[in-house]
């Protein structure tokens, strides 16, 4: 029971089991698997000092004057060429700069959402988009996942009986699951969205991190081929692969949501912090952003790697998974019934930490999945992560 004095809305808010437990991977000899954030050592500094120094000596008033609520002219340019080498054809006009893609959904879902209207997301999804369609009081439904993505027939089949506003997905690479949706479920989607109206939201922090030279097309790209990319809202993110601190992320949207959603942003925070906004965008004009992103792909495949060849060894008659392709995230689980919010605590113990796999869903959560990630972890790191919890078994 959430204290009758404050909203319903933010009264039942859950706190993020995330967050929570980034406070014990700070302690000391801990093994952290729990966290998620990119790995800092691989941060470009130079090219950042460089950026710092240039806003300091020739973008000193941009950057520290109040800015435009879409964003910095500039960065949208830039972040248009970006989208565009991904298959996401758009002008600067629709690029909206955001404080990170946390911000794009929630600003998003208050312009689209009422209270009760249905939402579908997959099963399981990126916890922190649960909070915010929570915070919106949508009626959240959830679509069951495989190795290749949302079943997307599933969808098809709720769609028979239930008006559905949004589907919110992460389809390359996904946080929890690290799975990535098939060419051919990506388009059947798209239809679906088309015969039965309803708008797409395309979380794309982790396409770049690619381990492979698989090309995956965005649902924006096949809604542009089918003719319906006014359905399609695409977001992404600097955090991943540049720095998450800036908090600087994005929004491409149809001119219909962006009027609405432009004015629901000014309310929240006028507009991006526009240090961030300047010094993002003179890092782009830079060139830098491709090695780094090649930097960043191979650092967290081979780490991929030593955790997945680890599991195999040390725990493979225990646990089953499949190697992510791309992204930060392994996603297992139990063989047999487990529990593995409450082994957090006897792996705590041995000094390591994952998530639970149950944080991340809205309705009947698996109690046998647990979220490893791999980013900040060395290979010797993770072996000996891996070691701890074969211990704790
Ligand atoms: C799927 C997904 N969406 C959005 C975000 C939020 O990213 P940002 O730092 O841009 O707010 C994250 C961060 O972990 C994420 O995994």
């Amino acid at each position: 029971m959430h204290d009758r004095r404050l909203a319903v809305r933010a009264g039942e808010l859950k706190p993020s089991a995330v967050r929570e437990l980034l406070k014990h991977s700070k302690l000391p000899g801990v093994i952290s698997l729990g966290g998620g954030i990119p790995a800092p050592e691989l941060f470009d500094t130079e090219g950042l000092e460089l950026a710092v120094q240039k806003v300091m000596s020739e973008r000193f008033n941009d950057a520290f004057q109040y800015g435009l609520t879409e964003g910095y002219p500039p960065l949208r340019q830039a972040v248009s060429e970006l989208c565009q080498a991904r298959g996401v054809a758009c002008q600067a006009s629709h690029v909206y700069i955001t404080s990170g893609s946390q911000q794009s959904l929630d600003i998003v879902a208050r312009t689209l959402l009422d209270p009760g209207d249905a939402i579908v997301v997959e099963r399981p999804t990126y916890l922190a988009a649960l909070q915010v369609f929570q915070l919106a009081q949508a009626n959240i439904l959830s679509v069951d996942t495989d190795d290749h993505g949302m079943l997307v027939e599933q969808l098809a089949e709720l769609l028979t009986t239930t008006t559905v506003k949004a589907v919110y997905l992460v389809p390359t690479f996904g946080n929890p699951g690290g799975k990535t949706l098939s060419d051919d479920r990506r388009r059947r989607l798209v239809e679906l969205a088309k015969q039965h109206d309803f708008v797409i939201i395309e979380d794309d922090p982790y396409g770049e991190i690619s381990f492979t030279d698989e090309v995956q097309r965005p649902l924006y790209q096949h809604a542009v081929e089918l003719g319906c990319e006014d359905q399609v809202v695409y977001t992404s993110t600097f955090s991943k692969i540049l720095a998450p601190g800036m908090r600087i992320g994005w929004i491409v949207m149809p001119d219909w949501l962006a009027q609405q959603t432009v004015i629901v942003k000014q309310a929240a925070d006028l507009h991006t912090n526009m240090l961030s906004q300047v010094i993002t965008a003179e890092y782009l004009s830079m060139n830098r952003l491709e090695s780094q992103i090649a930097l960043i792909r191979e650092d967290y495949r081979k780490k991929c790697d030593a955790l997945a060849n680890a599991l195999e060894s040390r725990l493979g008659e225990h646990l089953e998974f499949s190697r992510p392709k791309g992204g930060m995230f392994l996603w297992a689980r139990f063989r047999y019934p487990f529990d593995t919010m409450k082994w957090l605590e006897k792996t705590l113990e041995n000094g390591v930490v994952y998530v639970p796999g149950e944080a991340f869903y809205n309705d009947n959560p698996d109690t046998r999945t647990l979220r490893l990630s791999y980013s900040t972890v060395s290979e010797e790191g993770l072996v000996t992560a891996v070691e701890r919890l074969a211990k704790s078994l």
